[in-house]
């Protein structure tokens, strides 16, 4: 079966009454379309035995690949996995810098010090929330100016699902000879000049968490490449660096396996993706036609379409709006209350002068409800509540 990312033929996602409790994120609404067949792939799976490595692994590395457009796509156990593998397979580890923006989950930070690099944390683009291509240059000279640390790769992220800005931090990648590797753990589904997340950067690691554009029922990830050669090396390190036999080491690997049952229920999930995606650009235009003008949304540059994991808006005070929207049972999230290079385990390698558009941006982004099952009035409620408490 072919799968297409913008439509599932045959899919009616079911649309909340408009006075239903609204849900920041809804997987059990999700569930009732895909159990009956996840029920019955456990049972094959429990029947045929091969919990690690069985054919669901290829099955969803094949789906992932044909509906990307990547060269090849690799199952793993996790978004940080799918990180810290290629970064394993460059060869990058001490003294290597890694380029990062200050404003993402930590995970992205982790990621790079697993692997034994150095982190470099960038600025953030005040409208975009991803990584600034003008200041990852200021921070790819200093570090040539350094002689503790070699630059080695770029690894943007798109933020809230918004395909980070490829165009420019691919053209300064290739100016200074780095590796771009995309952290796209929020983003499956994201577009860039009619490029789907997974196939704009050479490689890019995505997530799996349930609650991501593309979830399963626990832990998993995956890394797509336009390089089917790369692929293989990670098929390799994602069995603890063995040959084709999976007995002798030839490289150094880790345990970066999907197990069969989450590739199963990722594959079952990307036949709904299209109409699920569908659902959040719907949502989306809603909010940006009625939110526009109120509060400063998160704008995508030309060519580039949101996949739209989250949708996050900019306000001052935050936690008196945050409590006046759920006094109206309206849920809102914060997506990151703190930058890393402000965290503890990352604040050594906070750079002289601090991040100001990160730390701003920690200060006042602003999640409020997206996902495929919030009825277009629910969504309106939402900007209601919003209008009232910001426009008295
Ligand atoms: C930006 C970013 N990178 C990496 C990850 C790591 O993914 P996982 O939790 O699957 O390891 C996440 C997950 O939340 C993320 O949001």
């Amino acid at each position: 079966m072919t799968i297409d990312l913008s439509q599932s033929a045959n899919v009616v996602i079911p649309q909340a009454d408009a006075d239903a409790p609204i849900q920041f994120f809804d997987l059990k609404a999700q569930q009732k379309l895909v159990r009956e067949k996840v029920e019955k792939r456990f049972t094959t799976i429990l029947d045929h035995g091969r919990h690690i490595g069985g054919p669901e692994v290829d099955e969803l590395e094949q789906k992932l690949a044909q509906a990307t457009g990547a060269a090849d796509a690799v199952a793993v156990g996790s978004g940080t996995q799918a990180l810290v593998m290629p970064l394993i397979a460059l060869g990058y580890g001490h003294g290597d810098a890694v380029f990062i923006p200050g404003f993402t989950y930590n995970a992205t930070a982790n990621a790079v010090l697993l692997a034994g690099a150095t982190p470099v944390f960038v600025d953030v683009d005040p409208s975009t929330f991803n990584m600034c291509p003008t200041d990852l240059e200021r921070q790819i000279k200093a570090v040539n100016a350094r002689r503790d640390l070699t630059a080695r790769a770029i690894m943007p992220v798109d933020l809230y699902g918004l395909p980070a800005d490829y165009t420019a931090i691919q053209s300064i990648a290739d100016a200074y000879k780095l590796r771009v590797i995309a952290d796209g753990a929020q983003a499956f589904g994201g577009k860039q000049d009619g490029k789907w997340v997974g196939a704009i950067a050479e490689i890019t690691g995505t997530s799996f968490y349930p609650t991501k554009t593309l979830g399963g029922y626990g832990d998993g990830g995956a890394i797509l490449t336009t390089d089917k050669e790369f692929a293989n090396v990670l098929r390799s390190i994602r069995w603890h660096g063995t040959d084709d036999q999976r007995k002798l080491s030839v490289r150094v690997g880790i345990n970066g396996r999907c197990d069969s049952i989450q590739c199963a229920v990722v594959s079952d999930k990307l036949d709904i993706f299209g109409a699920e995606r569908q659902r959040r650009i719907a949502i989306a235009k809603i909010y940006d036609a009625r939110l526009e003008g109120l509060v400063p949304l998160q704008k995508a540059q030309a060519g580039a379409e949101n996949g739209y994991g989250l949708y996050t808006i900019r306000v001052e005070n935050r936690d008196d709006i945050r409590a006046r929207l759920q006094e109206k049972s309206i849920p809102s999230a914060i997506y990151y209350d703190t930058a890393l290079h402000q965290m503890k385990a990352f604040e050594v390698y906070a750079p002289a002068g601090g991040l100001p558009e990160c730390e701003k941006a920690a200060r006042e982004v602003l999640s409020i409800p997206m996902h495929p099952y919030l009825s277009d009035s629910q969504a309106h409620r939402v900007c209601d509540e919003l209008e009232t408490i910001l426009r008295p």
